[in-house]
Order: C-alpha cells, then sequence, then structure tokens
C-alpha cells in the first residue's frame, strides 16, 4: 500500500511591528503610491531585536503541532526552508527541534532562497513516502529585514519578515501531496544575491562598508524570468499529478509582486477568487509567503476538504517549485476562541488575525 503526506497541522507566525509604506518614504526616496502600484505592497512585518529566525519558526510549529494535536516528541523530523538562518552553522532546524521538545527529531536548513518551502515540502514528502519518518515539520521561515540595504529603495521596499509551518504526516488515506516541480537555472545568479559572506568573497570591513551582505536585486530581470518560470512550474506539476489547471480550486503563490501574479493567473485562465492573496500585508517574505498564504487562505475559509491546492515558488538561484495536494484536514480544527490556547500555550496570534 502507499503512504501518502497529509497535511496534519499547520500554522503562521508574523512579528507584531508593522512598517507601512508611509514609514518607508521617511527615510528612503520612495512613495506609497509607487510601492502599491508597482507591487501591491502596503506594508510589511519587522522582527523585533529579540526576535530571530529560530523564535519565528518555533511559533509557526507550536501551532501546526497544536492543530495536529500532535506532541512535539513524536516529531521524527523538522526541515527548514531559509535564506535567512540564525547564523551560517549550526543550522536554524536544529535549533527550532529543540526548541519545541522535539528530543528524537532530527534537522537539517534548507537553502533555495523563495522557492525553499516548496524544496522543503517535496523533501519532507519523499521522506514519508520513503517509509524512513512518519512525522515531518516543514517550516519557511525569513528575517530577510536584517539582510537589506535599507537606503536601496529597489529593494528595501519589498521584503518583510514571518513564519509558516505545515505538519506533514503518513497515513494510508488517499490524498496529500500528489505531484511536484523543482526547477533551476544557476545562470540567473546575479539576479537576486546577497553578494558576500559566502566563500566566493568572504566577510570583510571592504565588504560591510560597501552593504554586500543585503539582497541585490536586478528587479526587470528578475521580473520577466518569474513571470513565465511560475507558469511552467505550475502547468508541472499540475502535469504530474495526472491532472490539469481547471482541476485545481485554490492557487497560493508566492508572494513577490501583484503584477506577477496577475500575470500569470491570466497565462494559465484563472479567476482571480481561485487565488489567495495577502502580500498587501506582508510584502515579499521569501521561503515563509507560500506558507504564510496558505495558513491565512484555510483561516479565510478559501480551503475545503478535498480541494486540489497548487502552490508555486520562484526566487534567488533562480530557483521554482510547484506542488499539487489534495487538502484532507478540516480547516475549522485550527479556529480557536480568541484568547485561547494551544496546547503548547502560546495564543494563536496569526490566525485569529487572519480570520479577524
Ligand atoms: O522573490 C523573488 C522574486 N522576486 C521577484 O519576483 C521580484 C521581481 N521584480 C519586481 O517585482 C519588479 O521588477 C520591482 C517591483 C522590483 C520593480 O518594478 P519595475 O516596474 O520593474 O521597476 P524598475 O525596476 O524598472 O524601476 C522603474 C523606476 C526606476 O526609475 P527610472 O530609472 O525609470 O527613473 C527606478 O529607479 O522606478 C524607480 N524605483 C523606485 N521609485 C520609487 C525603483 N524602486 C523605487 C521605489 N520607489 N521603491
Amino acid at each position: 500500500m502507499t503512504t501518502n503526506a497529509l497535511i496534519g497541522g499547520w500554522g503562521m507566525y508574523a512579528p507584531s511591528r508593522i512598517m507601512t509604506n508611509d514609514e518607508l518614504s521617511t527615510f528612503v526616496d520612495t512613495s506609497d503610491e509607487w510601492i502599491r502600484t508597482r507591487t501591491g505592497i502596503r506594508e510589511r512585518r519587522i522582527a523585533a531585536d529579540d526576535e530571530t529566525a529560530t523564535t519565528l519558526a518555533v511559533h509557526a510549529a507550536r501551532d501546526a503541532l497544536a492543530v495536529a494535536g500532535l506532541d512535539p516528541g513524536e516529531l521524527d523530523l523538522v526541515i527548514v526552508g531559509t535564506c535567512t538562518p540564525d547564523y551560517p552553522l549550526p543550522a536554524t532546524a536544529v535549533l527550532v527541534a529543540t526548541e519545541l521538545g522535539a528530543t528524537r527529531a532530527s534537522g537539517f536548513d534548507l537553502q533555495a532562497a523563495c522557492s525553499g518551502f516548496l524544496y522543503a515540502l517535496a523533501s519532507g514528502h519523499s521522506f514519508i513516502r520513503s517509509g524512513m519518518y512518519r512525522n515531518v515539520m516543514v517550516i519557511g521561515v525569513e528575517v530577510l529585514s536584517r539582510f537589506l540595504d535599507w537606503t536601496d529603495r529597489s529593494t528595501c521596499v519589498l521584503f518583510g519578515d514571518g513564519a509558516g509551518a505545515v505538519l506533514l504526516q503518513a497515513s494510508d488515506a488517499p490524498g496529500g501531496l500528489l505531484g511536484f516541480d523543482l526547477f533551476s537555472d544557476g545562470t540567473g545568479c546575479e539576479g537576486i544575491i546577497m553578494p558576500a559572506g559566502g566563500s566566493a568573497r568572504p566577510a570583510s570591513h571592504a565588504t560591510v562598508d560597501a552593504h554586500q551582505h543585503a539582497i541585490r536585486m536586478l528587479g526587470s530581470e528578475v521580473y520577466k524570468y518569474a513571470t513565465r518560470q511560475m507558469g511552467e512550474s505550475a502547468m508541472a506539476a499540475v502535469r504530474n499529478a495526472g491532472l490539469t489547471v481547471d482541476d485545481v480550486d485554490q492557487f497560493v503563490f508566492h508572494q513577490a509582486n501583484l503584477r506577477i501574479i496577475n500575470n500569470v493567473q491570466k497565462q494559465l485562465n484563472i479567476p482571480a477568487e481561485k487565488t489567495y492573496v495577502n502580500i498587501e500585508k506582508y510584502g515579499n517574505t521569501s521561503a515563509a509567503s507560500v506558507p504564510m498564504a496558505l495558513v491565512e487562505a484555510v483561516a479565510a475559509g478559501r480551503i475545503h476538504q478535498g480541494d486540489k491546492v497548487l502552490m508555486v515558488a520562484f526566487g534567488a538561484g533562480y530557483t521554482a517549485g510547484a506542488a499539487l495536494m489534495e487538502w484532507t484536514a478540516d480547516p475549522t480544527r485550527a479556529f480557536l476562541a480568541p484568547g485561547e490556547q494551544t496546547r503548547s500555550g502560546q495564543p494563536r496570534r496569526a490566525l485569529e488575525e487572519a480570520s479577524a
């Protein structure tokens, strides 16, 4: 019998500090009008000084465990997709597992930039399908605010911080993850890059002075590539699942630019109501963007039991990923009364906000 990987729990976390476009325009030469019309972003969340990729990820993962009713001690593996880990080493996933109390879980980080969550999901799925593990926590998390050049208006207005998590569980029941497409093309290396801090250009006073530890992007080149590749990856994942785009009930695209999402919608001939968008609240949260949008789409009643959901992302590398799944969980499992505590003792802030 085939073992399927079903989503048994889900959670997200967004730092409470909101930075609006108007606030940005007080210290960099931009405007709310430019940012909104070019990207769809109105505001983004910024991690507090004492928050890190680990703390954000732990909030999201605790909620995912609470929704599933799973004890952290039953986790087999934690995979964290991130390009903004706490440290170059050790891996953030190891710190997250320990903080969760996942005493017998192994953990590793995976770096595929904005596509990281989908690569992590494909990895978690494979561990379950192979029979090696039964409970895998898959997290996309970023603290991009620490890796921005806040004097560069072409990048600093675009990004934000956040985390999203799903718990994959082995099951003999049908559904769960049905088809994937993973793509990469290193000729796009300069398209989105953090130029220094790696072995090619180690950190030095000169690299710090030149802001080379911050993200640089060739915006319009990335825009064109992303628009084409997200459409292609979406089609490939649907094909690999033996389905067509018309079979998909809800699309969750990487939230990098509303114009890219609208463009891909047109290419695939998707009605707007089938696409969940939250870029206006969070900006581009890279690897966290797809799981945060997924969790909010569930909270907003956009995803029902039995629905086919297609997630698609594109990012630095270039990389792209797409995953088609059949949603099997009862979405209302995640709704708690305001103020009610999850099993882990964490108030379910993000979901309360999302469903308000
Ligand atoms: O998550 C990974 C994937 N990332 C993406 O998919 C991002 C893809 N790229 C984009 O979303 C868009 O290219 C941007 C939003 C980054 C830029 O939009 P654009 O329409 O491609 O603008 P542009 O870069 O061609 O710049 C147009 C003008 C320029 O001025 P001039 O040269 O025409 O006078 C820029 O200097 O807009 C100017 N500009 C700004 N003006 C006000 C660039 N950034 C800003 C800003 N505020 N923040």
